[in-house]
């Protein structure tokens, strides 16, 4: 359709809108300049440019296959948005506080490049479901970078998994040596915990994806619309069903914040080991000058200082959540101004989850772990207790709660002497069973302990190598 039947007559445009608001009409005086300050959000929501000119685009579209707007203005409104992108793309565009948002900045501008057409864009269009449309737009592509960041990071991890598979360390409850692991398998643990947290993303995004566009103010268009054309144009699986919910909710916001405030609790972890693994005490891994920093006063430092940003960017992104929920919280159906405090917290929150994820992946490749100490501390701390107590089970048939009870008084032997539990000598072991045989120390090393534990998901590196391999996969 080319023409449209009930075009309505266009209405003389302001030449220039300068200090005017969109709202005029109604209004005979400027806001007040505090009004302005306060009312203002083209600083932030200029970050919305592409979606805004992307729904834009659909959104015009579908006015002239509807016969709502003429080919002509379609076409203008078309070669205007372009221009408008072009100039955003050059850094030209004159982003103005006195237009208050993106929207109104793009659909001033509109006017200034095409005239009078520009005015009809805004037909069967609210800001209210533009800005949701635009800030739902944004926040999807947002969990796309960050799902494809988890990948990056995870293939990383897997790398590193590979390649130390059997490299043995302490694995440790309460920070106590507890029993030996594969150093590839303590990796694989993160490989699991950032695949859950990309499929939050990837969940939240699949239930985010449908298009607000359409739902005007609140109740929807008297225009005959076709919200099914622009929710497929701009990528949605379908409309939102409600056109209050549409305009009213940032639930989806707050889903991926929630995401991404449980994703930097893993980071944090991961973060935080690092921090440790690095300490001399520790002397597990060496980062390169690449992700370490100086003191100015200590020559002899090196400071993880991008595994504890990392570590502390948990602090930010919880907060964003929490500020979005405060915002979001009692607040009647449907659309108040309170929402447009709803981008600042979640842009903070991607930016520092972006940073996080690359300064991770980026520690996890450069790290190197210092296999004969991690090996060393394997063993101390009596970390094969648990093996010894296996065996009495296994091979004398001995209940587990006796065998804890003996094995107990052999590290209690071991301590008096001064040795680990490999070299406590048979008769100290037989003084305190004497069915105990030589074969015993075939379970006391570290490297024993490990390719013991062959359970599915247990930490012997052929099991580690069985779950790299899966990830590979899925990844591939
Ligand atoms: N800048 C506003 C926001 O971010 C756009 C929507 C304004 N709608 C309105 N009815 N005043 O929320």
């Amino acid at each position: 359709m080319t023409s449209s039947p009930s075009d309505p007559p266009a209405s003389p445009p302001p030449a220039n809108l300068g200090g005017q608001a969109m709202w005029g009409g109604r209004f005979s005086q400027k806001p007040a300049e505090l009004m302005q300050a306060i009312n203002v959000s083209i600083g932030f929501d200029k970050r919305l440019a592409a979606q805004d000119l992307a729904g834009s685009r659909a959104h015009a579209a579908m006015l002239f296959s509807t016969g709502v707007v003429s080919g002509e203005d379609a076409a203008a409104i078309r070669g205007g948005l372009d221009t408008i992108a072009a100039e955003i793309e050059a850094g030209t565009f004159p982003f103005r506080d006195e237009y208050e948002d993106i929207h109104m900045n793009v659909e001033a501008r509109l006017r200034e490049l095409i005239g009078p057409a520009a005015g009809r864009l805004h037909t069967a269009r609210s800001r209210n479901d533009q800005v949701a449309l635009d800030f739902r737009m944004w926040v999807r592509d947002a969990c796309d970078r960050t799902i494809a960041q988890f990948r990056t990071l995870q293939r990383a991890l897997l790398e590193k998994a590979e390649a130390h598979a059997d490299t043995v360390m302490p694995g440790f409850t309460h920070l106590q040596p507890a029993q030996p692991v594969t150093f590839g398998h303590h990796l694989m643990a993160y490989v699991e915990m950032f695949g859950r947290d990309a499929s939050r993303f990837a969940d939240a995004r699949a239930r985010m994806n449908e298009s607000p566009l359409g739902a005007a103010a609140l109740a929807g268009s008297p225009f005959p619309i076709d919200r099914v054309q622009t929710a497929t144009a701009l990528g949605f699986d379908r409309p939102t069903a409600n056109s209050l919910d549409s305009v009213a909710d940032r639930d989806f916001a707050l889903e991926s914040l929630a995401a991404a405030s449980i994703a930097a609790t893993h980071l944090s972890r991961l973060a935080e080991e690092i921090v440790i693994w690095m300490t001399p005490q520790f002397g597990f891994i060496r980062l390169s000058d690449a992700f370490t920093t100086g003191s100015s006063i200590m020559p002899q430092k090196k400071n993880p200082d991008a595994a504890e940003l990392v570590r502390a960017k948990v602090g930010r992104l919880l907060g964003s959540f929490t500020q979005l929920s405060v915002v979001m919280k009692g607040l009647p159906l449907t659309y108040s101004k309170d929402m447009q405090e709803d981008k600042v917290p979640t842009f903070e929150a991607f930016d520092a989850l972006e940073l996080s994820l690359s300064a991770t992946a980026g520690m996890v490749l450069d790290l190197e772990p210092d296999v004969e100490r991690m090996s060393a501390a394997a063993g101390a701390g009596f970390s094969t207790a648990t093996d010894l107590a296996d065996w009495l089970v296994r091979e004398l048939g001995m209940p587990f709660r006796d065998a804890h009870h003996v094995t107990g008084s052999a590290v209690k032997r071991a301590e008096v002497l001064g040795v680990g539990l490999p070299d406590l000598p048979l008769a100290e072991l037989q003084a305190l069973d004497a069915r105990i045989t030589a074969g015993v120390y075939d379970v006391l090393t570290p490297e024993a302990s490990v390719a013991s534990r062959r359970s599915y998901g247990g930490t012997a590196p052929d099991q580690v190598r069985a779950q790299i391999e899966r990830w590979k996969e899925a990844l591939a």
